[in-house]
């Protein structure tokens, strides 16, 4: 599970609500943040200064590892992108952009490192969840459903690509 489904499982199991409910509001807007953007940035924040270390000895953990870079890599939709086509060479631009190679540990470090954040263009505080979804939605995509397995498998991979990196987020980004 990465946060926000982990959340989600306790907002579930704990404290009893349905999946329908707990995921009705889960992207807040300019006016109100969601219950999961305040929470999100709560607990990320505690982990400053730690060290990114997600887990790679357990079959399940290595299978969501593997689920993520090969989404990664994988192409479809009506513009035939992967996140690769955006995201896969070095000095690349879009809208005074940059595009990091989140494939490569130099470039997934630092973003790894301080997402959820504030985006100063939406001025709004975004979450992880929300940024995968907004790349799927720019490759022309569905929309991922939140927590799916398969947002929580392209995260797995890009943490562990950026591992060792001490986390300073949340951050604040463009
Ligand atoms: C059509 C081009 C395009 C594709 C394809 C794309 N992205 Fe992005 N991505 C962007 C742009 C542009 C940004 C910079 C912020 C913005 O404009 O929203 C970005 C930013 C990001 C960031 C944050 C970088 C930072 O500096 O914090 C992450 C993480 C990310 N993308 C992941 C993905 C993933 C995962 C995929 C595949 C599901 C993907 N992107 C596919 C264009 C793309």
């Amino acid at each position: 599970m990465d946060l926000e489904a982990r959340l989600l499982h306790c907002m579930i199991t704990l404290q009893g609500r349905s999946l329908d409910a707990a995921t009705k509001r889960v992207f807040g807007n300019d006016n109100l943040p969601s219950e999961m953007e305040y929470l999100s940035a709560y607990i990320a924040a505690q982990s400053r200064g730690a060290k990114m270390a997600p887990g790679s000895a357990h079959p399940k953990e290595k299978a969501s590892f593997e689920l993520g870079k090969a989404l990664f890599f994988h192409r479809a939709g009506a513009w035939d992108f992967s996140c690769a086509s955006c995201h896969g060479e070095a000095d690349k631009r879009i809208r005074m952009q940059d595009l990091p190679v989140l494939s490569e540990p130099k470039f997934a470090r630092p973003v790894m490192a301080t997402w959820p954040a504030y985006r100063v263009s939406n001025s709004q505080f975004k979450t992880m969840q929300w940024r995968i979804n907004d790349c799927y939605r720019q490759m022309r995509m569905p929309e991922p459903t939140f927590a799916s397995d398969a947002t929580i498998a392209m995260n797995m991979f890009l943490a562990t690509t950026g591992k060792g990196e001490p986390y300073r987020g949340p951050g604040t980004k463009r």
